[in-house]
């Protein structure tokens, strides 16, 4: 199968919405309502065109999507521009291809390109590893909501910029809790 990997159009949007849906269907952990915040996170300041994702097969069906959005880390009153990986979504009938990781590094690609430095994502802790993702904890970020340790990761995308967080809290746009 022949991949294609570009931004969301317009006209995708109920498609992606309907992926969201079926990738999400069987997740135990999910609200299944990931698609209503991606909606409101298209009409919010969060939003970066470039960084919704949509993966295309030979027949131009969307078989994945991913989406990044603003987010910052404050420390002391520093702020720093961050994102957030949210959601992330393959067909059921097409997973473990690669298609998720295809998505996961694009994104990194396209973000890096942006100028971003830090991704956070609230996910299944053993995907994100194998990205170079880490335990936010590690790092004395903080939430402003409850979730076990181990489904809250970070990853740096500018290696010399790595140590420029030494702690912070995570500051999310109202757009993405709802
Ligand atoms: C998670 C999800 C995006 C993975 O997409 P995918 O296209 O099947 O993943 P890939 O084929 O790219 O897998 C990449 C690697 O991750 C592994 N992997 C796939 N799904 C995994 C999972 N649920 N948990 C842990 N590892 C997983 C694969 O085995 C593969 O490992 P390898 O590189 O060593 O071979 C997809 O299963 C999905 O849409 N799930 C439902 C929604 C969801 O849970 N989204 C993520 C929320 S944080």
């Amino acid at each position: 199968m022949k991949l294609k990997l570009r931004q969301e159009r317009l006209s995708d949007h109920s498609a992606i919405a309907a992926l969201i849906l079926g990738a999400y269907r069987d997740i135990s952990y999910s609200n299944h309502k990931e698609q209503i915040m991606v909606e409101r996170l298209r009409n919010s300041d969060a939003f970066i065109p470039a960084l919704s994702i949509v993966a295309e097969n030979d027949n131009q069906d969307l078989v994945g999507h991913i989406l990044f959005t603003k987010i910052q880390i404050r420390n002391q009153g520093q702020s720093y521009q961050a994102l957030a990986l949210a959601p992330l979504s393959v067909d059921p009938r097409y997973q473990k291809k690669g298609i998720g990781k295809k998505l996961v590094l694009e994104g990194h690609r396209v973000a890096k390109e942006l100028g971003y430095n830090y991704v956070i994502v609230l996910g299944i802790p053993n995907y994100y590893p194998k990205f170079e993702y880490q335990f936010i904890s590690k790092f004395n970020v903080s939430l402003p909501i409850k979730i076990s340790a181990a489904n809250a990761l970070i990853v740096f995308l500018i290696k010399n910029n790595y140590l420029e967080i030494t702690g912070g809290t995570v500051i999310y746009s109202e757009a993405f809790f709802g």
